[in-house]
Formats: structure tokens, sequence, C-alpha cells
């Protein structure tokens, strides 16, 4: 078995003993299985990037981590990143910023990271890169005769190619997935809208079951759903860590209902439609003034991105207007924060909460709907409102998906899942955990690797 490299843009070093996150443990338990290292950025922003990759091992992990400049920062991943391809990815044509600089800056930051890559690279390892950061990276490395088998991996949607051929230079983007043995996506539609996207943007053979004849080369696309290990939110959800904090929680609800949202700050997550759905409940259905408490965790996101700033104002906004509006001197409809908690901490207040609300405008698969269904106390689970425009739809059926631009839709859903009988919501809630599980994130690292591994390579 050849030793595995993952390359992801963040890279956290954690600290020795920490509770690593969902997406660490499974590729952690891939780098335990076959060796190897996990490649980065540390997060920092540097004078000097000419040192070679600082090297750590925690718990038997290997990593390899390197600054960027402040110039690369600001055009590669404040720029090009985040202000074009996170907007492009989720259809917002409207919100992409998309500049010259930007574009070059991702190029060269690329061509950045693959050089710190290769000090660290052995022949014939195996690459999993993750994310849009990182797509041309794939390309430096083979430039540089780096011949094993490589993998990619997307976290968010793929656009359709309307929406993608409105980016300057997309066929030039198109043809960097070349070099990568195997294309995953989040959903089936994701990897078709790519497909469909090669097919007509570069010209190369497309395939039936996703295989791209790109000339010489060749690649397969196909969908890998990510998941979450369930038994490891059980754990978290009803461990006795963080239980005074959790114990406020449900002390201050006074018996009444909880709905919870739990994203991070981004205009993806549909958080102005969502608390405007929400005060069309109160608006409409009198009964639940009163007598419900949404409660909305914001996390910091990207904060010196523009487009967030934006829209923390608009919340804010909104926020004071909904309890302006309904609050009572005993009762605040809306707690609004603006701020992160431990994972183990989230986790109980998911189970805490009778509704979840999850309802972004587009997201690639959105682990909160997953971390939600297997928060939940199988005695007395609650419902799981959730946006159709998620990739986690695809397999959360049983849940009650909604339109998130239907403020009705979600106003009667939000209704539906208060008023909802124990045992349809046992029997729902135990459909959706039977998906998890069979697709936890272990199967899904298996599922990527094996296939990769089953590629002819180059
Ligand atoms: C999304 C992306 C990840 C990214 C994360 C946090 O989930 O798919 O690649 O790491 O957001 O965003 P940030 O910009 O803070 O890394």
């Amino acid at each position: 078995m050849s030793r595995l490299v993952v390359v992801s843009n963040r890279c956290t070093v954690p600290r020795q003993g920490s509770a690593p996150g969902g997406l660490a443990v499974a590729l952690n338990a891939a780098l335990r299985q076959q060796g190897g290292v996990w490649f980065g950025w540390d997060g920092s922003v540097a004078e000097s990037t000419r040192r070679v990759p600082q090297q750590d091992e925690v718990d038997g992990i290997h990593y390899a981590t390197v600054p960027l400049a402040r110039r690369d920062y600001d055009e590669y991943y404040k720029g090009y990143a985040n202000r074009v391809l996170w907007p492009l990815f989720h259809y917002r044509i409207d919100a992409m910023q998309f500049s010259n600089a930007f574009r070059e800056g991702y190029r060269r930051t690329n061509a950045y990271l693959a050089r710190k890559l290769l000090q660290v690279l052995e022949s014939g390892d195996t690459v999993w890169v993750h994310d849009y950061h990182l797509v041309p990276l794939g390309q430096e490395l083979r430039a540089a005769g780096i011949k094993g088998r490589m993998g990619f991996f997307l976290h968010i949607p793929f656009p359709p190619y309307d929406v993608l051929r409105a980016l300057p230079g997309h066929v030039h983007l198109l043809w960097s997935f070349a070099a990568y043995d195997l294309i995953g996506f989040q959903t089936v539609n994701d990897r078709d809208n790519f497909l469909d996207c090669v097919r007509r943007g570069t010209g190369a053979e497309v395939g039936e079951d996703g295989r791209i004849r790109w000339g010489r080369d060749s690649s397969r696309a196909a969908a890998f759903p990510i998941s979450l290990d369930p038994a490891d939110v059980q754990e978290m959800a009803r461990s006795a860590r963080d239980g005074r904090t959790v114990r406020r929680l449900e002390q201050s609800l006074h018996g009444r209902p909880l709905v919870i949202g739990i994203d991070r700050l981004d205009y993806s997550k549909g958080l102005p439609e969502r608390f405007l759905a929400y005060e069309h409940l109160l608006d409409s259905y009198p009964e639940t003034v009163g007598n419900v408490v949404y409660l909305q965790v914001a996390q910091p996101s990207r904060e010196d991105v523009p487009e967030y700033n934006t829209l923390r104002l608009r919340l804010e906004a909104l926020v004071g207007e909904i309890n302006g509006r309904y609050a009572e001197f005993d009762w605040v409809p809306l707690r609004y924060l603006n701020k992160s908690y431990a994972r183990p901490t989230v986790m109980k207040f998911l189970a805490l909460a009778r509704v979840g609300l999850v309802t972004p405008l587009r997201d690639g698969m959105n682990l909160v709907a997953k971390e939600y269904i297997a928060a939940q106390n199988p005695d007395d689970p609650g419902v799981l409102v959730l946006s159709e425009l998620t990739g986690a739809a695809h397999e959360l059926g049983s849940q009650l998906l909604v339109n998130p631009h239907d403020r009705d839709a979600v106003a009667d859903a939000i209704l539906t899942a208060l008023r909802m009988p124990l045992d349809e919501r046992k029997r729902r809630w135990r459909e959706a955990l039977d998906v998890i599980e069979r697709n936890d994130i272990f199967h899904w690292a298996d599922c990527f690797l094996s296939a990769l591994d089953a590629t002819s390579g180059r």
C-alpha cells in the first residue's frame, strides 16, 4: 500500500490529545493505516515564505504546514477562492468579484504550495487533494514529474455549465482537472454538472460511467457523499462534559420547545431568509408567540471578506427588528449568537432541540443536518427542517424538505415539526439515522481511496 498524502488549504495541527473534527477523524484513520502526511496552510500570514515546511507529529499523524505571504492570502484565499469560486460554485454569479489579479494569485499560490509539497513527497505516494482552493495543484505536481495516483474531492457544489461560463478562464480551470485520476463530488447532481461542463467546455470525451478522455490522460468522476461518525456525535451529545452550559440552556427555555440553527455566518446558508420565515411563523400562527425559542448560532467566518461583513450587518438589523417587534420582558423569540462553541457543546445543543433548521440556499452537503440526526435522543427525537438545495437532502428525504426561498413553506414546516407526534418523529428519525450509519465518514474515505486505487494511474 502506498503512502497517503492529504492536501487541504487549511491544515490545523491539533494540540496533543485534543478531539479532532469529523473529516480529520476519517483522514487520520486512513493516514494511520497507510502512513503518510497531511499538508496545507498553517493559517498564518508571514513576511517570508522561504523556509521548508514545518513538520509536526501529533498522536501518530504527521503534518507538514506552510504560511502564506500577505499577497497570496489576499489574492488567492480571500480573493479567488472566497470571492470568485465560492460564490460562483454556490450559483451566485451576482456575488462573484472577479479580477485578473485574483486569478493570477490563485495560479501563483497553487504553484507555491506545489513547490513546498514536493519537499515532502516521496515517489509512489498517493495524493488526495481537497476542495476548491486547490484545483490546479495536481497540474503543478504533474508538471514537476509526479506520476503517482492523484485524487481530488470537491466539498462544495459544482455549478451547471451556464453558471460556470460566467467565469473568465473557466475552460482553463476545467482542463486543470485532467491531472487527477479520480474526481469526487458530494452528489450525482454535482458530478453530472461537472461532466456536462467538461463535455461542453473542453470537448473532452465523456462516458456514461463518469470516465473522461482528455486526450492522452483519463480521469473518472463520481459521487461520494461525505458523512460523519454517528457514534462519535452520540457520545459527545450524551457525555457529561459541558453539562453546566447545556443545563443553563435547558433551564432558560422554561419548558418551551427549542428550534435551533448552527451555521457559519455565510451568505450560502440562507440566514436572512430563515429569519424572515421564522417571523412569518410568529405572524401567521399567533399561538407560537411566547411559546417557542429559536436559537441561532452564527459562527464568525472569513471576517475580512467584505461580503461577509455586509451579511453580518444585515442579520443584526433583522434580529433587532424581529425581537423589537415580538419580544416580551420575559421572552425573546430569536436568540442570535455571533460566536463559536466547542463541538461537544454544539452536539448537546442539537440534542436538546425539538426542531433543527438547516435551510441553505445552496450547500455541497451540510454536515450539521447529519449531526442533528445523529445527536437526537432515540426516545424523543426532534425533526429536521432541511433545504432541498443541500447535498444532505439527497439522503435525508425522511425529514421535512423545504424550498428555503418559500417563506410560507418553511414556516409551515416548523409548525408541522413542532406538532409532530412522537411515533412519527421516531419513525422518520430512524430512517434518517439508518442512512447515516450505512454511509459513515469511514465508509466515505474507504470508498474514495479504493476507487482511486482502482484507477489505472499515469
Ligand atoms: C467550507 C469549505 C472548507 C473550508 C470551510 C471553512 O466548509 O468547504 O474547505 O475550510 O468552509 O472556511 P475557511 O475559509 O475558514 O477555511
